[in-house]
């Protein structure tokens, strides 16, 4: 059913280059987007840099570089990066854009107005990397959680009366019992809000932050980067600047915000209040990913020193396969531990193996005995009596690969939905197995000499299962899949899934070269 959906990515942070944990759910977005699409909703896509804050100041001060000249260059560096990975957003959102900054001091104006913002102190351990205030009952052996230094504070501030909006928010929660997926991040969201919600502390003094957006009531003071990104969400879908656009895409949409599973709380809780604060629907889904682990199974991450260069991986074993291979082989809902000997064997399995083997297959028989025409057969009267049984079986098996295919094409939507991902892709390289194992067992290399009209069978199905199984996976593969597509003279278009399409007779573009085998070359294989 076509409606509009608007889906997110977090802003990333400036104060360091793209890496594979951060693509990872960039690439996952983008492949629901393009589901969105594929179905026929009209969607709006954002992602885009979190450019304020302490971190991104002290980084650009070690750079010495100006703060403004460090987030003009980190951002293209994500924009260039995504763009090269097939990232196909609609907007990228700068919290440094002027009208961001003139919106969140309008919203914290409104907040202020309604009484929702209060001055008072604060009292607490500040994490500088985190840009988190932790109480001393959240320290671990004297640091934040993750186990990194924090120093303690004691200031004016203003808050955010968060603990208004507690039992609403618990509320919400209950009656929509898919709010936060997967499952289990919607029983920690639960479980976390049956402790009293503090007050949100949404400010932040000029004296140890000054790049931010003022406090429009307080000039000493800045926002807190966490208030002043979570606006970003809003903001691109034009409130308070393209209201038509912000109705269709936000009032009237489907909205489903990807994140990781580190940034739950702020987005499950402080969002969702501010949101009702501001007397706005909450997204329908927060989708919150587990991590890509390195391998002493710890989070990817600049700390960590495990950062893989998504643009240097996609080099080598090309973007699109490793688009396939993160939405097949990880569990979006877990943590995932990767390896690039595994990633190659996957790759090389299910796409060189799998998929481009029917390619290379049936385009060669096809260039030698069908001058480069997709293959005609005569429906009727080819059943004579003494290929009569064979026939039948024939006829059995391409009702099976076209029972597969529509039954595939059914699950699809339903699947996507349920973000199962990989459950969905497991069921097209089935299909692609099962065309090949059809190959295998029919050989029209030999069938050829027998029967024409047969082999002109066996080669129409296998290349209709390849045609449909090429639409479904195109969201994952864009490059490669309109390639394959437009061999066959096809586009990627979701009414296009029936069986029969492919046009008898019809001339066949030169065959591209599509999945060639990936060697290893050396190394351990671990990333
Ligand atoms: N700036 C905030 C988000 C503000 S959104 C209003 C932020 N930025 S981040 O750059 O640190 O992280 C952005 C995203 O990258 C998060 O969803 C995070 O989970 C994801 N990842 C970073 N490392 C990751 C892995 N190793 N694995 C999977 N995702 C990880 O948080």
């Amino acid at each position: 059913m076509s409606q509009n959906i608007y889906i997110s990515t977090p802003l990333y942070y400036v104060n360091d280059k793209p890496h594979l944990g951060t693509a990872y759910t960039n690439i996952i977005a983008d492949i629901f987007n393009r589901y969105q699409k594929l179905f026929g909703s009209s969607s709006f896509f954002i992602t885009g840099t979190d450019e304020h804050g302490q971190k991104c100041e002290q980084t650009a001060k070690d750079l010495k570089i100006p703060v403004q000249q460090h987030c003009d260059q980190m951002s293209l560096t994500f924009e260039n990066t995504w763009k090269a990975l097939n990232i196909e957003y609609d907007l990228f959102f700068r919290t440094s854009f002027n009208y961001h900054k003139k919106s969140v001091q309008t919203v914290l104006q409104k907040l202020y107005a309604q009484g929702d913002i209060y001055c008072s102190k604060y009292e607490g351990w500040y994490c500088v990397s985190e840009e988190i205030f932790y109480k001393k009952k959240d320290l671990v052996e004297g640091k934040s959680p993750s186990g990194q230094p924090v120093t303690f504070l004691k200031e004016k501030a203003w808050f955010f009366k968060m603990s208004k909006y507690q039992k609403p928010l618990q509320e919400h929660l209950e009656i929509n019992p898919q709010f936060i997926r997967p499952l289990e991040r919607q029983n920690e969201i639960q479980a976390f809000l049956k402790k009293p919600l503090q007050d949100l502390c949404i400010s932040r003094p000029k004296t140890r932050v000054s790049w931010g957006i003022e406090i429009p009531f307080d000039k000493d003071f800045v926002t807190y980067v966490w208030v002043d990104a979570l606006l970003n969400y809003i903001v691109g879908a034009g409130y308070l600047n393209r209201e038509e656009h912000f109705e269709k895409y936000w009032l009237n949409a489907k909205k489903i915000h990807f994140i990781g599973k580190d940034i739950l709380i702020t987005h499950a809780v402080y969002w969702s209040c501010l949101l009702m604060a501001l007397k706005l629907p909450l997204p329908q889904t927060i989708f919150s990913h587990g991590w890509l682990l390195n391998k002493n199974l710890e989070k990817m991450s600049k700390s960590k020193g495990s950062k893989i260069d998504p643009l240097k991986l996609s080099k080598r074993i090309g973007e699109d396969e490793l688009r396939w291979f993160l939405a097949k082989e990880t569990n979006l809902s877990k943590d995932s531990s990767i390896s690039i000997s595994y990633m190659l064997k996957k790759i090389n399995e299910q796409l060189a193996d799998n998929l481009g083997n029917i390619l290379s297959r049936v385009s060669n028989l096809i260039d030698k005995y069908f001058e480069g025409d997709i293959p005609s057969y005569k429906k009727e009267d080819s059943l004579t009596k003494n290929f009569q049984k064979e026939k039948l079986n024939l006829r059995e098996e391409k009702e099976f690969l076209k029972t597969l295919t529509e039954n595939q094409v059914l699950k699809m939507e339903g699947q996507i939905r349920e973000f199962q991902l990989s459950q969905a892709l497991q069921g097209v390289c089935f299909i692609l197995s099962e065309i090949n194992r059809y190959l295998e067992k029919k050989a029209p290399w030999k069938l050829i000499k027998e029967d024409k009209n047969q082999a002109a069978l066996v080669l129409y199905n296998s290349l209709e299962a390849l045609r449909i199984c090429a639409i479904l996976i195109y969201p994952v593969m864009p490059k490669k899949m309109l390639k394959l597509l437009s061999f066959l003279g096809e586009t990627p278009d979701f009414k296009h899934v029936k069986w029969g399409r492919l046009p008898l007779g019809k001339k066949l573009r030169k065959t591209p070269i599509l999945f060639p085998r990936i060697q290893k070359n050396g190394g351990d294989g671990r990333i």
